[in-house]
C-alpha cells in the first residue's frame, strides 16, 4: 500500500464502502466510508461484495466492489441513507409507571362519569321545582312551553303541576264560549294563550265534588291516555262567594254521547274504543304497589256523557267527583263527603237495592264494571254491519240511551229499580250483531258486566286482556 492506494492482483478486487459509526461526543451515528482492496487469497472478498449487492442498506452499511481497471473504487456510487435516530434509547417505561397511568386513567373516567350523572340528578330535580315551571310560564323570549310539555316536565309522581303553577295558569286563562252545562257545573272552552283548554266551572253549592275531584286527578300516577288529562285546579272567592274551576284537555269530539248521536262506527273504531274505554277504567281500578304507588280508585258515575273522545278515536274517562280510593295496606276505603250519588239509569242492581256494601271495595268496582256494559251497549248499537239479504247495504240502530224504551227520560229511584231489579231487564242484543266479530265479543261482554250477581261480572282487566286478544288475532287473519 503507497500514497493511501492500493493493489490487488489479478483474482481479487477492490471496495468502496460506508459504514454508519457513533460519534461519541455527539451522540450521533456518523459515515464513515473507506475504500480498498482485497487479495484473490481472501476470495476478492466475494462473500462481503456479495451481502453489499444484495442487500445494500443493511445495517447501516453498503459496500460495492470492483476489478474492471485501476482506481475502478474511486467513483463508485455508493447509495446511503443515513439514520435519523439517534443514540438515546427511547425512556423504556418501568411496570409501576404503567400501572399509575392505568389507575390515574380509570380514577379520572369514574369521576368524570359520577360528575356526568349528578349534573344529570339536578337538573332534573330544578326542572321539576316550581320556580323553574313559573320561569317557563313567564318565559318570552325562548317561546311558551305547551301544556303538555309543562305537565310531562313537572310529573315526576304522575300527579300534575305543582299547585303554585296551576294557580298561574288559571289566571290566565281566556274564556271562549260554553260547551255544556251539567248537574254540578258549566264546562266553557277557554284559551290559555294559544291552546285549547276546557274549564268546568262549578256550581257554588258543589264544593264537595270540585274538591273531591281535584284530589282524584292529583292522585299519583293517576295520569293515563285514557284518563281525561288534568291541567289545573283554583279556587277563588270570599265566604259568601266562591268560584271552582277545573282545567283539563279539551276535546272538540265532545262526549261519547254527543259522538255517538252524530255518527256511525265502523268495527275497527268500535274496537278502539271499547278497548281504550276498557283500558281506562282497568288503570283506575288497578292498586299499583310501591313508591310511588296508587290507590285503587272506583268511578261510581260512568255512563256515555261522562266519557270523551279524543281525536284518535280512543276514550278519555272524566268527572270524578263521586270517586273512591282504597289501599290495601291500610285497607281502608276512602270515601267522599259528598251527598252526590250517580246517574240512576246507570246505576247497578246493587246500588238500586242498596245491597251494596259499602265496605268491600271489589264491590265499587263491580258496580262500575256493570255502568261499562251499558256504554258498551250504547256504542255496539252505532257499529255498521252489511245487510244479509243485501249485501251492499250497511244498517245500524238509532242512538238510544240504556233503558230508553223502558222508564222515562229522568228516571227516578223506583223507576230504575222496578226494571233493572224486579223485572231483571237488560238492554236487547239486535240479532244482526252475530254477523260481526267485534260485536259477538262485545254482547258476551257486556252481558257478563251487567249479571245480576255483581261476582260473576267480568273485570276490567279480562274485558281488556279479551279485547286485545281479538285485536291480535284479528291482525294474523289479515296477514
Ligand atoms: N274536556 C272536555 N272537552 C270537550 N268537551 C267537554 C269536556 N268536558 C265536558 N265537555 C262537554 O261538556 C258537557 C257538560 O259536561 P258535564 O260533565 O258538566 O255534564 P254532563 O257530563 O253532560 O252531565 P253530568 O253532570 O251528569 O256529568 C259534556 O256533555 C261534554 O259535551
Ligand atoms: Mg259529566
Amino acid at each position: 500500500m503507497q500514497n493511501g492506494t492500493c493493489e490487488t492482483r489479478p483474482g481479487g478486487s477492490c471496495f468502496a464502502s460506508v459504514e454508519e459509526v457513533l460519534d461519541e461526543e455527539t451522540k450521533q451515528y456518523v459515515a464513515e466510508y473507506s475504500h480498498g482492496c482485497m487479495s484473490p487469497e481472501q476470495g476478492g472478498g466475494l462473500l462481503q461484495c456479495k451481502v453489499g449487492t444484495m442487500s445494500p442498506q443493511i445495517h447501516g452499511k453498503s459496500i460495492i466492489c470492483c476489478d474492471n481497471e485501476n482506481f475502478c473504487n474511486r467513483d463508485l456510487p455508493l447509495e446511503f441513507n443515513p439514520r435519523t435516530t439517534t443514540t438515546e434509547m427511547p425512556p423504556v417505561a418501568d411496570t409501576t409507571t404503567i400501572y399509575l397511568t392505568v389507575i390515574c386513567t380509570v380514577i379520572f373516567f369514574i369521576v368524570a362519569a359520577f360528575f356526568a350523572i349528578a349534573r344529570c340528578i339536578y337538573y332534573r330535580r330544578v326542572k321539576r321545582k316550581p320556580g323553574y315551571l313559573m320561569n317557563s310560564l313567564y318565559n318570552t323570549t325562548n317561546g311558551h312551553l305547551p301544556i303538555a310539555d309543562l305537565v310531562e316536565q313537572s310529573s315526576g309522581s304522575g300527579s300534575g303541576l305543582p299547585l303554585l303553577v296551576q294557580r298561574t295558569i288559571a289566571k290566565q286563562i281566556q274564556m271562549v264560549h260554553s260547551v255544556g252545562k251539567g248537574r254540578y257545573g258549566e264546562v266553557w272552552l277557554a284559551k290559555w294563550r294559544d291552546e285549547k283548554v276546557a274549564v268546568k266551572i262549578f256550581f257554588t253549592t258543589e264544593e264537595a265534588s270540585w274538591f273531591r275531584e281535584t284530589e282524584i286527578y292529583q292522585t299519583v300516577l293517576m295520569r293515563n291516555e285514557n284518563i281525561l288529562g288534568f291541567i289545573a285546579a283554583d279556587i277563588k272567592g270570599t265566604g259568601s262567594w266562591t268560584q271552582m274551576l277545573l282545567i283539563t284537555d279539551y276535546h272538540e269530539l265532545g262526549s261519547l254521547h254527543d259522538y255517538l248521536q252524530k255518527r256511525v262506527l265502523n268495527p275497527h273504531m268500535l274496537k278502539t274504543l271499547a278497548l281504550s274505554l276498557a283500558s281506562g277504567v282497568a288503570h283506575l281500578h288497578t292498586e299499583i304497589f310501591g313508591t310511588p304507588g296508587k290507590p285503587s280508585i272506583a268511578h261510581r258515575d260512568i255512563k256515555s256523557k261522562n266519557i270523551l273522545v279524543k281525536r284518535n278515536g280512543q276514550c278519555a274517562i272524566a268527572d270524578f267527583g263521586l270517586a273512591v280510593k282504597y289501599t290495601s295496606e291500610s285497607d281502608e276505603i276512602q270515601i267522599a263527603p259528598n251527598t252526590r250519588v250517580g246517574t240512576r239509569r246507570y246505576m247497578a242492581p246493587e246500588v238500586l237495592s242498596e245491597t251494596l256494601d259499602l265496605k268491600v271495595f271489589e264491590g265499587f268496582k263491580m258496580a262500575d264494571m256493570y255502568s261499562v256494559g251499558l256504554v258498551f251497549w250504547e256504542m255496539a248499537r252505532r257499529c255498521i254491519t252489511t245487510v244479509r239479504s243485501a249485501k251492499n247495504t250497511t244498517t245500524c240502530e238509532d242512538y238510544a240511551l240504556p233503558y230508553q224504551d223502558v222508564v222515562p227520560s229522568d228516571p227516578s229511584f223506583e223507576d230504575m229499580y222496578a226494571v233493572v231489579c224486579v223485572k231483571g231487564v237488560r238492554p236487547p242484543i239486535p240479532q244482526r250483531w252475530q254477523d260481526e266479530d267485534i260485536l259477538v265479543v262485545l254482547s258476551k261482554i257486556m252481558q257478563e258486566c251487567w249479571h245480576p250477581s255483581p261476582a260473576v261480572r267480568l273485570t276490567a282487566l279480562r274485558v281488556k286482556k279479551t279485547l286485545v286478544k281479538l285485536e291480535t288475532d284479528c291482525t294474523i287473519k289479515i296477514v
